[in-house]
């Protein structure tokens, strides 16, 4: 393994290029990334970084989001079929009858989403800042909020403010069920019970904090407990351990794997930047519209 990681840092020297992890990645594969984060924050060292390359070790939509801030730079995502079964599940096509029905309404695209859906809407989200995101649009306009169904439920009932849910959902995080926390709550009945807010109504219902990947992470290290029981994809309990050693996190359930961000493997980085391979790359009349709605969000967080 050392011998991978350190033809990783040969080849990343060479190349001028950095790597981006997300929580969820494999625990080596974010102990090489230069910066591991959640949603925004990835996307905000995307629109910093002064490297030429950027290798995405995530789902293809972050790719896609590295590759509408950075048109100039070449982003790699390491395995060309790790993709998110949330963002495919809206099409360019639905989106705009859905629009037709509600000429009114402003459409908020969680960043989950494929380029042409962000270029389609008005301003994208993250887990991060959803509630500030709704919260700036005014109270005239209806929000069509794509296509996390689970994510735009929880705003709407935090903020009060009804909206149009699309029918997605994350199926990692739907699988964590509420039943699962009532176990596992009784056998370490001190342990605060932190989730991500894809995760069901009920299960939200059930949680102490609610909160993005690194909004968990940060939650975790500055809470007064010692036990924490965690509702999102196993990736981040490498991070979470890691951390905090005299704590203990305990995953609702082991089926919150997302076989997709677990594609990405250090071979696969190391062939990445050998091969300069899998570029992703949005055409330049959707990346343009699509930078509007990301820019706007990032402006706004
Ligand atoms: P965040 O890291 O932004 O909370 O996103 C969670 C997620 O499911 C990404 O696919
Ligand atoms: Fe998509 Fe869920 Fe996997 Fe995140 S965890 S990439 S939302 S399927």
């Amino acid at each position: 393994m050392s011998a991978i990681i350190d033809k990783i840092k040969e080849l990343k020297t060479q190349r001028n290029a950095i790597i981006l992890a997300h929580n969820y990645q494999r625990g080596e594969v974010q102990d090489i990334a230069d910066f591991a984060g959640d949603s925004l924050g990835l996307s905000q060292q995307a629109a910093k970084t002064q490297a030429d390359v950027i290798v995405f070790c995530g789902v293809h939509f972050m790719a896609e989001t590295a590759s509408i801030l950075c048109p100039d730079k070449r982003v790699l995502l390491p395995d060309e079929h790790a993709g998110c079964p949330m963002a495919n599940m809206i099409t360019l096509k639905q989106l705009k009858i859905k629009k037709k029905e509600y000429p009114n309404a402003k459409v908020v695209c969680y960043v989950n989403s494929t380029a042409a859906i962000k270029a389609e809407s008005d301003i994208c989200c993250t887990s991060s800042n959803a509630m500030k995101i709704v919260s700036s649009i005014p109270k005239e306009h209806e929000i069509l909020f794509v296509p996390d169904k689970s994510l735009g439920g929880y705003v709407s009932s935090k903020l009060n403010r009804p909206m149009i849910l699309w029918e997605g959902y994350c199926p990692t995080h739907h699988r964590i069920l509420a039943e699962h926390i009532i176990k596992i709550k009784a056998a370490h009945p001190e342990a605060r019970i932190v989730v991500h807010p894809e995760c069901t109504s009920d299960v939200i219902a059930l949680a102490d904090h609610v909160a993005s990947t690194t909004g968990i992470a940060k939650y975790c290290k500055e809470a007064d407990a010692r036990e924490f029981i965690i509702g999102t994809e196993t990736g981040i309990l490498h991070r979470l351990r890691k951390e905090n050693p005299q704590k203990v996190f305990y995953a609702i359930t082991q089926l919150a794997d997302c076989s997709n961000m677990k594609l990405i493997s250090l071979e696969k980085v190391l062939w990445s930047l050998e091969d300069m391979v899998y570029q992703v790359k949005v055409p330049d009349d959707i990346a343009v519209k699509a930078r509007l709605a990301i820019q706007k969000m990032l402006d706004l967080s």
